[in-house]
């Protein structure tokens, strides 16, 4: 297990701890940069996980960068090949298996260096199945150690040793990490770290911690800075959105009203709120802030006032339905999107009928469904009315058809209509057409000049192609150019 400098040691000042500690892992980077000079390295990296895991990923594309590697897409030309882990399903641990049998090989012809991190890594059971059965892999690195790669890297470099990076603690927070961003329009801003809620079928809280909050002027920094480098749309993340605690008397309303004023700014999301958090100045906010797109993901997970229970999920069906039903009247043109669960422990018909009277009551713009997994350490995994597969199949396919049917006829109601659109780029079957979103979300796919790119335009929708729109856009648009 590394050792903490003693700065690091709970109770002491955070900006004090933050500054030294990044500029501590700058003093690596510097020092893997001097050890690789001239060598002209490659990294890869994969992503497995949710939106957080992602700009996990983007930040250790901006330390990995800074050490002099440059990125490939194949894990079989990389000199280093990262793997960024998620464990919430099975499913995405699965991945991680098939990738490190695949990587052997490269490895022994290569020498790649192989480092796994994420929240798969804060999982004993896999660490340890990773040392019995995978032994070549050279660094795992887990949630709260991710600042840190720098230094893990240096010492798997210089000391050709294997590095194990993870502890298991409340998790800290650490300004200034260099960041790498996938995309130059649209950017995520992580507000809080880790989960409180304990779902009784979800991972999350064990391998990411306990909530902890952003300061909102450190928030509010990274967006202006954002937006001076031509960044349009910013998603504000977090497991619990609603609950952000930036300080006495500044809640998550606070803070959208705050990045609401930021200029060059011209679309705000976030993701998740919780609805046993959703309170009614967070509505306010979302109707008040121009910015704020007019759709929240408002996570279901299961219809059953029963299953909800179960689930600790801490709301009845009527109080979700209820709340969804003051937001409306409210925000008339708000739309929603959901995650679903099917399966889960004790679910009956009855209860799965009840997912289904929602999710019709809802008529959701998207819906996120999963077929329940069993996740070692939860309380869901102990629980011994297990739903048999084939049960829970048989559900998740009966929902899909219900949701199949919803999002086509949703998508009939554009028709006719005009979208905002943030136009994003060229659209990837055809050069010659451009794409963007709606504020709900929705891809447009439309004709026009490639200089639209990056700005906020009105497009008629022509045609409903079930996963995208065809849209026109305005004459004014085409005129405005001459
Ligand atoms: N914090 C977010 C969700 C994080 S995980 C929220 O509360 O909405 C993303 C989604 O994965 C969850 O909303 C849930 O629908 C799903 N999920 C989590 N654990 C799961 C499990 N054990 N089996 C199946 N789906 C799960
Ligand atoms: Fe998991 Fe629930 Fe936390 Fe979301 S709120 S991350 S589902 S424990
Ligand atoms: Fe995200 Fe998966 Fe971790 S959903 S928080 S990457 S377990």
């Amino acid at each position: 297990m590394i050792q903490y400098e003693p700065y690091l040691l709970k109770g002491i000042d955070l900006t004090v701890k933050i500054n030294k500690e990044i500029e501590y892992q700058n003093e690596f980077i510097e020092k893997v940069r001097k050890l690789n000079e001239g060598k002209k390295l490659t990294y890869s990296i994969i992503t497995m996980g949710c939106q957080l895991n992602e700009n996990d990923s983007e930040k250790i594309c901006g330390m990995i960068e800074k050490m002099g590697y440059s990125r490939v897409d194949e894990s079989k030309n990389a000199d280093l090949a990262v793997m960024n882990t998620c464990c919430v399903r099975e499913n995405a641990e699965d991945r991680l298996f098939g990738k490190l049998g695949e990587l052997k090989k490269v490895k022994e012809e290569k020498g790649t260096i192989i480092a796994i991190g994420g929240c798969m890594m804060q999982e004993k059971h896999i660490q340890d199945k990773l040392k019995k059965s995978y032994p070549y892999f050279d660094i795992i690195f887990g949630t709260h150690t991710l600042h840190k790669f720098p230094e893990d890297l240096y010492n798997a470099l210089k000391d050709k040793k294997r590095i194990e990076d993870v502890i298991d603690i409340d998790g800290e927070i650490y300004e200034g990490i260099p960041i790498k961003r996938d995309d130059k329009l649209k950017a995520s801003v992580t507000i809080m770290y880790g989960c409180n809620n304990f779902c009784s079928y979800c991972i999350v809280p064990y391998v990411r911690g306990r909530e902890r909050s952003r300061k909102p002027e450190d928030i509010i920094e990274e967006i202006e800075y954002l937006a001076k480098q031509g960044y349009k749309e910013i998603t504000l993340l977090g497991q619990n959105v609603n609950s952000y605690n930036g300080g006495e008397n500044y809640n998550f309303a606070n803070l959208l009203h705050d990045v609401n004023k930021i200029e060059g700014i011209n679309r705000i999301r976030f993701t998740s709120p919780h609805p046993k958090d959703f309170t009614e100045d967070v509505i306010k906010a979302i109707k008040e802030c121009d910015k704020v797109c007019k759709t929240i993901h408002l996570p279901l997970q299961a219809g059953s006032t029963k299953v909800l229970k179960a689930m600790n999920r801490k709301y009845t069906k009527e109080q979700y339905l209820e709340l969804a039903q003051r937001i409306k009247k409210e925000i008339p043109e708000i739309v929603f999107s959901t995650d679903i669960i099917v399966g889960f422990p004790g679910e009956t018909e009855e209860d799965f009928e009840d997912t289904l009277d929602v999710v019709r009551k809802m008529n959701y713009e998207q819906v996120y469904m999963f077929i329940y997994s069993r996740r070692v350490g939860t309380p869901g995994d102990k629980m011994e009315n297990q739903i048999p597969e084939e049960i829970k199949h048989e559900r998740f396919n009966r929902l899909k058809a219900l949701v199949e049917t919803q999002t086509e006829k949703n998508g009939e109601k554009y028709v006719g209509s005009e979208q905002k659109i943030l136009v994003e780029g060229t659209s990837k079957n055809n050069e010659n057409m451009l794409t963007g979103r709606t504020e709900t979300n929705k891809v447009v796919v439309f004709s026009g000049d490639t200089e639209l790119i990056g700005k906020v335009i009105d497009v008629k929708i022509v045609r409903n192609a079930v996963w995208y729109l065809q849209g026109e856009i305005e004459i004014i648009h085409q005129l405005s150019k001459i």
